[in-house]
């Protein structure tokens, strides 16, 4: 247990760090070319916004929160998704008084207790975006135009946008009692957690996983031929705005999204390999949350992209990720005396933010040139006692074998030059 992660959790090697990096570089640059700003909020928060953010009857609150009793015997919980903290921290902060939109990304880790698998984990990590304070339909597909200029950027292909409009409070109203006259005579067909969710939340039941469930909804109404004139006019203006800017979609009328704030626009984006392993991205609109978490009425709308998810999807469709070039240069030392001239060098070259190393194990100089190998040092420097006395060292360049002698005053000069 001592050596093994926890389940459904993994480590980010050295190795594959860099493609992180890379992943979010290209989140954040897009994000900031669309006019978002970085926001970071703590990993938990005080439970209750999560029971209220996201619905009591969704399946994240009822089965796959972190929650524990700190010390202090709060109820706190590690963040299940990135949304209400956001809307907390923007109630909190009054960010409200400022002109609207606001405008936020963050990358956080996100902690579900699910059944690990593929591209599902129970720390995952999301690039998400918030945007509060604008109701019109552009933002809505300028909200989904991010997410695919991020995976454009990054050269995914095959991705589809799927879209939906899950209405307001008040068509949402009636269509659950429409829903629920449809389930009335299946009900006792439906699963336990089905059955409990048929009078607080009945819309919850179209997204349960269970087959039998599933065999039962064959035809069930869907909320689409339901929206009112508001929702449909809105729900057409986001298609006229993709439209507009030649992003392609498709209308999934069966798509509910498994948290509970949404209003009007959801929308997913799914690659045909990640069919199996889920959705790379999921979002939509959510008018009512700010509200609902104390602050005053103010629109939303955002997406969480799974960064686990879009790695996976570049490695299925082989895009290769630029690896990080090696050092700069590797300091090889002969001798005590050597070492110290080195490790001087070392520092001036370091502040003058090269990439440079040298050894910290008195190994052979042999062994140095093949440590040096790994760390795909560009340049060696060599420098022992002999070239000491001549106040010079020997440079080679790892490429091509090339070897001269030069004075050790002039090694960051002739670095700076080089590289
Ligand atoms: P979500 O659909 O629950 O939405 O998650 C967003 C994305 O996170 C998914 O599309 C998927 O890529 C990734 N994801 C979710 N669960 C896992 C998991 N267990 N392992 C790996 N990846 C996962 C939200 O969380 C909303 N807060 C999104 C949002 C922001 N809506 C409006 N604003």
């Amino acid at each position: 247990m001592l050596t093994k992660v926890p389940r459904g959790t993994k480590d980010v090697l050295p190795s594959e760090s860099y493609k992180w990096h890379y992943v979010e570089k290209i989140a954040k640059d897009v994000a900031e070319c669309f006019g978002f700003q970085e926001i970071r909020t703590p990993v938990f928060e005080h439970t209750e916004l999560f029971e209220r953010g996201i619905g009591e009857t969704t399946d994240v609150v009822e089965k796959e929160m972190y929650t524990f009793e700190d010390r202090g015997k709060r109820s706190v919980t590690l963040k299940p998704e990135g949304t209400a903290p956001v809307v907390r921290s923007f109630i909190e902060n009054k960010l409200y008084a400022d002109a609207q939109p606001t405008k936020l990304y963050y990358i956080t880790p996100v902690f579900r207790y699910e059944r690990p698998q593929a591209g599902r984990y129970r720390q995952h990590h999301q690039f998400g975006i918030e945007v509060f304070g604008a109701s019109n339909a552009s933002i809505d597909a300028e909200v989904i135009h991010v997410a695919m200029t991020i995976y454009q950027k990054l050269g995914l292909e095959k991705l589809e946008v799927r879209i939906n409009s899950i209405g307001c409070p008040q068509c949402k109203e009636h269509y659950n009692e429409v829903l629920k006259t449809y389930l009335s005579n299946r009900i006792d067909n439906l699963c336990g957690t089905c059955q409990s969710r048929y009078e607080r939340n009945p819309m919850r039941i179209i997204d349960c996983k269970v087959e039998s469930c599933q065999e039962q909804l064959t035809d069930v109404p869907l909320m689409i031929d339901y929206i009112c004139d508001e929702c449909r006019d809105h729900f057409e203006g986001v298609q006229n705005h993709l439209e507009a800017i030649g992003v392609p979609f498709t209308i999934d009328p069966k798509i509910v999204r498994g948290l509970d704030y949404y209003s009007k626009t959801a929308f997913e984006i799914i690659t045909d390999e990640a069919g199996k392993k889920g959705t790379l991205c999921g979002g939509g609109r959510y008018d009512q949350l700010v509200e609902q978490c104390g602050g005053p009425a103010t629109p939303g709308v955002g997406f969480g992209m799974g960064l686990e998810r879009a790695i996976l999807a570049l490695e299925t469709q082989g895009i290769v990720i630029p690896k990080p070039e090696g050092l700069d240069i590797f300091l090889v030392t002969m001798g005590e005396k050597a070492e110290l001239q080195g490790f001087k060098i070392l520092s001036e070259l370091r502040q003058m933010g090269l990439r440079a190393d040298q050894d910290h194990l008195s190994r052979s100089t042999k062994a140095q040139f093949k440590y040096a190998n790994k760390l795909m040092a560009q340049y060696t420097a060599i420098i022992g006692d002999e070239e000491l006395e001549r106040g010079t060292v020997s440079l080679k360049n790892m490429e091509t074998g090339e070897q001269s002698e030069i004075s050790i005053d002039k090694i960051v000069d002739i670095l700076r030059d080089k590289l």
